[in-house]
């Protein structure tokens, strides 16, 4: 559930003030699912006082926003996928795909260019997208960035099944000047070709025989020209002759086309100018020859008035915009589903709850959970999930973007490749996408109000859409419903479902994760195993399990007290290693306080499902 839209109505006038389309789109759904609520919602305020520790980090003008992705363990990805080295056209091509797809769906991105396992996506200069909040921007693209590379892998790679999500972090440019956007571009060229030019003679070496170190030692200090000679004398390749998409990487940019939009009755097209994203490559995108040919790029952007010489990665680093979250802190990471009341429209879900839909959300977080070990415990309900990072966690050293941007890109690829799993019989019809965003609770007591109201608004939504709906199918149409709801008391409407349910305590018999959301945590239980004397021992073991239960109540807390307990009495702790053998077709399960190696088949996907299983 979006939060923004339960600040206050006010909020919802003065966005719709800001920016009409974009506010118009978003205020629209609260109306059905949660305005009355919020009135309830306003005499449960005990917890609504957490909002005040989200901040604001909005990029100002006139800096242009630029948000770079690059794959999470590609390197991993990209071998147990047995990509072609030093480079894999189809890789490529899909990375282009969805850069382009990502363009086309993002108006306001101008301009992308991208090499290898990253991507980087120029809005223009007076873009509002999500006005301009950074970690809403950046969750945004790599979420639909993450769930197209999943969406399309099958026409790019139709002989390979994907063996586990691929997942990206992304991070904030905040270009000051024309200048300064030149030259990130500029090194980033240059980043491509260098690479690539090492990595062709790497493997070049390797498959003339040189082991892996043995080649590295070889190109260990050589210079650019040194590089294209060994090509050259040694294995008869011409580096310039190359495939371009190789050595210069591939941008995508907008042009305006005319587009037939009908025909007059003479016969004569009605044409209208429309932006088309269309890819192409070029030696030098910093240069002035190239930029200042494309009138969108002059228009939307600005200029380059010189060429860029020499190019200073550091200056460039200078504008990253970075982030720390306040270290001894809870970390929340808050994932929301974007425009999902459209896309549970879309998919027919079923109103008020689709066990389903809720399903596939807590499976996804059981993997976010089994891949990222600081998380000791996340909450969700309809579209959201928060995840808890332990206190003293140094994921990507406490960096926001990184942390928000891996969890949500994780969580984006898992719903898209679990979807069939959940629902075997529709069709994803849309891309599904997340925005994300990290808030730091300094005390455990803070972070239990959090929790809490995250659960209480559970309670308040689910309370009046089953109202709502139960009104609608008794043959209301939906505004009379929802006037007849509007101001009711919680006790009302537990009267009303009993009404018209003709059950007593109807309410009460709903679902449990209907009625209090899912909680999806670490738990440790004995294990009885066989030693290798063939004695039985007991050991711990832990796994993610998925529960839904009051976690505003104390007692919850007070039964599980390794969840935030500053010791863990299980290895997780201290992380797991979950690593692939040789021959990719086991994964090494490896417990790091007694160093127990376990080894489980990872030839399918359902080796996601397995809970992770550690033993002390
Ligand atoms: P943004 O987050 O601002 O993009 O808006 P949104 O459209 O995602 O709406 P919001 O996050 O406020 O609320 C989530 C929406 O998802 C609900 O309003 C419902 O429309 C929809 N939704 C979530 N879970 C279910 C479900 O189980 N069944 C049905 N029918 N709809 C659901
Ligand atoms: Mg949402």
């Amino acid at each position: 559930m979006a939060l923004g839209k339960l600040i206050s109505p006010l909020a919802s006038v003065l966005l719709l003030e800001l920016d009409s389309k974009f506010a118009l789109e978003t205020v629209c759904p609260i109306s059905l699912w949660s305005f009355s609520a919020f009135f309830i919602d306003m005499a449960n305020s005990k917890y609504e006082y957490v909002k005040s520790f989200e901040v604001e980090d909005e990029i100002m003008l006139p800096n242009i926003i630029v948000v770079h992705i690059d794959g999470r363990d590609f390197g991993r990805f990209s071998e147990v996928h047995e990509f072609v080295k030093p480079n894999d056209k189809r890789a490529l091509e899909l990375m282009n795909d969805c850069a382009k797809t990502v363009s086309e769906q993002f108006p306001d991105i101008i301009f992308s260019y991208g090499f290898s396992n990253e991507y980087s996506f120029v809005f223009k200069k007076e873009t509002k997208f999500y006005q301009r909040r950074a970690s809403k921007v950046l969750s945004l693209i790599i979420s639909y960035f993450s769930s197209l590379y999943v969406t399309k892998w099958k026409e790019f790679f139709p002989q390979t099944g994907m063996r586990f999500p691929p997942s990206f972090q992304s991070q904030v440019i905040s270009c000051a000047s024309m200048e300064v956007l030149q030259a990130y571009l500029a090194w980033r060229q240059r980043e491509c070709h260098l690479s690539n030019q090492y990595n062709t003679c790497l493997w070049e070496l390797i498959r003339n025989g040189k082991s892996e170190k043995e080649a590295q030692e070889i190109l260990k200090g050589t210079h650019k020209q040194d590089k294209n000679e060994l090509l050259y004398q040694g294995f008869n390749i011409n580096y310039k002759e190359q495939e371009t998409i190789f050595r210069q990487g591939t941008c995508i940019l907008k042009t305006e086309v005319q587009h037939i939009v009908k025909y007059n009755q003479d016969g004569s097209p009605v044409q209208r100018l429309r932006m088309k994203a269309i890819k192409v490559h070029s030696k030098n995108i910093a240069s002035r020859s190239f930029w200042n040919d494309y009138l969108c790029l002059c228009r939307e952007l600005g200029q380059f008035a010189e060429d860029v010489n020499k190019i200073k990665p550091d200056y460039v680093k200078s504008f990253l915009h970075v982030s720390k979250l306040m270290p001894s802190t809870w970390i929340v990471i808050r994932v929301d589903g974007c425009h999902f009341h459209r896309f549970s429209d879309v998919h027919e879900f079923e109103k008020p709850n689709d066990a389903q839909a809720l399903n596939l959300m807590n499976s996804c977080a059981v993997g976010v959970l089994e891949e990222f070990k600081d998380i000791v415990f996340s909450y969700g309900v309809s579209d959201e999930y928060s995840f808890v990072l332990k206190k003293e966690s140094q994921l990507y050293q406490r960096r926001s973007s990184e942390i928000v941007s891996a969890i949500v890109s994780l969580f984006s690829s898992m719903y898209t490749i679990k979807w069939k799993e959940f629902f075997p019989q529709k069709e994803l019809k849309h891309v599904p996408y997340f925005d994300g965003r990290a808030v730091c609770y300094p005390t455990s007591e803070i972070l239990l109000d959090y929790l809490a109201w995250r659960q209480v608004d559970c309670h308040i939504n689910n309370q009046y859409n089953t109202c709502f709906w139960m009104l609608v199918k008794s043959g209301k149409s939906k505004s009379e419903a929802q006037n007849y709801l509007k101001g009711t008391q919680s006790q009302e409407k537990n009267e009303l479902l009993m009404r018209l349910s003709g059950i007593i305590d109807y309410y009460n018999t709903l679902p449990l994760m209907f009625r209090q959301g899912s909680s999806v945590f670490w738990h440790t239980h004995d294990d009885k195993k066989m030693s290798n004397q063939g004695n039985e021992a007991v050991g711990k073991c832990c796994k993610v399990v998925v529960e839904h239960c009051n976690i505003i109540e104390k007692s919850f807390w007070e039964a599980h007290p390794d969840i935030l307990g500053e010791k863990f009495s299980c290895c997780k702790s201290l992380g797991c290693t979950f690593a692939l053998d040789s021959h990719h077709l086991t994964r090494r399960v490896t417990c790091c306080d007694c160093k127990v190696a376990k080894f489980a088949r990872s030839d399918s996907l359902s080796l996601l499902e397995q809970p992770s299983t550690n033993c002390l």
